[in-house]
């Protein structure tokens, strides 16, 4: 009695921990089906001590199909989620590309997991991006707290971030240096071994670049319309994990016990703040793990009512496949119950 479930890009980095998510949380499906381009189909991966062999997603039938866990970029979510809605799958989308539509639910379970119920209206549900994700799940209770007016954030992406290509590339560069040889830049657009570039996806007319946007534009939707998000986001050379340095204003008073007393309290959220070294998170420590971390609160003093704040999480987790399994278990709790 239990689901059939498509991991859609289930060759990619996103894909590959959606597989090792479904499994440790030991997500009620019946079948798992690894989907992903001609490339790969007839490959096998491995999904908890079996073989799995990739199926061509443009040859795939969703009908029977109960959920699709989606991440093969936008391009290919635009073509083929329609389809698989269609067919009876509720599809959980990776891709940007129905982030900002007004009928498709675009959720983290911890903030706004109610939005879910508007999914029958296209059958698709859409993840957001992975450093909104992050933050989004720490500002939550901050907000309840004191309601937040605007957020200035510089984040510290890794290139895990940019798929499997980009951990590579990081990989590749840096063994290039060290053996004095040139090196090839295929995903980034300048070199990010030794170096971090300021520039995440394509630039707007304004100056921001879509990344930047994406986080003021997810927030609101999926917190709250009032708060206004000015972004600067970096890719540096990490594999895994990306940074926030985030510096918050509110309407009411907070202070740094309260503050810190409602992130302990939060779903999804570890505080480590210890002003001593060591006292903090970074992104290789929380690699491979689920919360996501706060440390280094402290007011601020020069706005009136403001506080700034360090977040870490696996971005490939919280940042994605984590997130969507989530959305998967909320769902088949309250909407599919096919397993109850
Ligand atoms: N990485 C992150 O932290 C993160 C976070 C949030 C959202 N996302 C989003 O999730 C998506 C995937 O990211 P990723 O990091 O997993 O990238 P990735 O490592 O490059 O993996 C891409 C996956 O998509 C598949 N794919 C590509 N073209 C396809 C096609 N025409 N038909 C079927 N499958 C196709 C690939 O299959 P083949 O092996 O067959 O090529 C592979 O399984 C992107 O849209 C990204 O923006 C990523």
């Amino acid at each position: 009695m239990g689901y059939r479930v498509a991991v859609v890009g289930a060759t990619g980095a996103v894909g590959r921990e959606m597989l090792s998510i479904l499994e440790e949380r030991q997500f009620p499906a019946d079948e798992v089906i690894a989907v992903a381009s001609s490339r790969s189909a007839g490959q096998t991966i491995m999904f908890g001590g079996d073989e799995l062999t990739v199926q061509d997603l443009a040859k795939f039938d969703f009908k029977g199909v109960d959920i699709g866990l989606f991440s093969p970029g936008g391009a290919v979510s635009a073509q083929y989620a329609p389809k698989a809605a269609a067919a009876g799958c509720v599809v959980i989308d990776n891709t940007s590309h129905f982030r900002m539509d007004p009928d498709i639910p675009l959720v983290v379970p911890e903030v706004n997991a109610h939005a879910i119920a508007q999914y029958p209206k296209r059958n698709i549900i859409a993840n957001p991006n992975c450093s909104t994700a992050e933050m989004v799940v720490a500002l939550k209770p901050l907000h309840d707290l004191a309601r937040i007016k605007r957020v200035s954030v510089a984040t510290y992406q890794s290139t895990g971030g940019a798929g499997q290509a980009g951990m590579d590339e990081l990989f590749e560069q840096t063994r290039a240096i060290y053996n004095n040889q040139p090196i090839e830049r295929k995903k980034f657009t300048k070199q990010i071994a030794f170096n971090v570039i300021p520039h995440i996806d394509k630039f707007m007319d304004d100056g921001q670049t879509k990344e930047e946007w994406k986080m003021a534009v997810e927030t609101k939707k999926i917190l709250d319309p009032k708060i206004e998000v000015f972004a600067t986001c970096v890719r540096v050379p990490v594999l895994i994990g990306h940074g926030l340095a985030v510096h918050a204003e509110f309407e009411r008073p907070i202070d740094e016990d309260a503050a810190r007393a409602a992130l302990r309290a939060a779903s999804g959220v570890a505080v480590v703040d210890h002003r001593a070294d060591e006292g903090y998170v970074t992104p290789a420590e929380c690699a491979g793990e689920d919360p996501v971390y706060v440390s280094r609160i402290r007011r601020d003093p020069t706005v009136k009512h403001g506080l700034g704040f360090w977040v870490v999480a696996d971005n490939l987790r919280k940042g994605a496949a984590l997130n969507a399994v989530q959305i998967a278990e909320t769902l088949i709790k309250a909407y599919l119950r096919k397993a109850a």
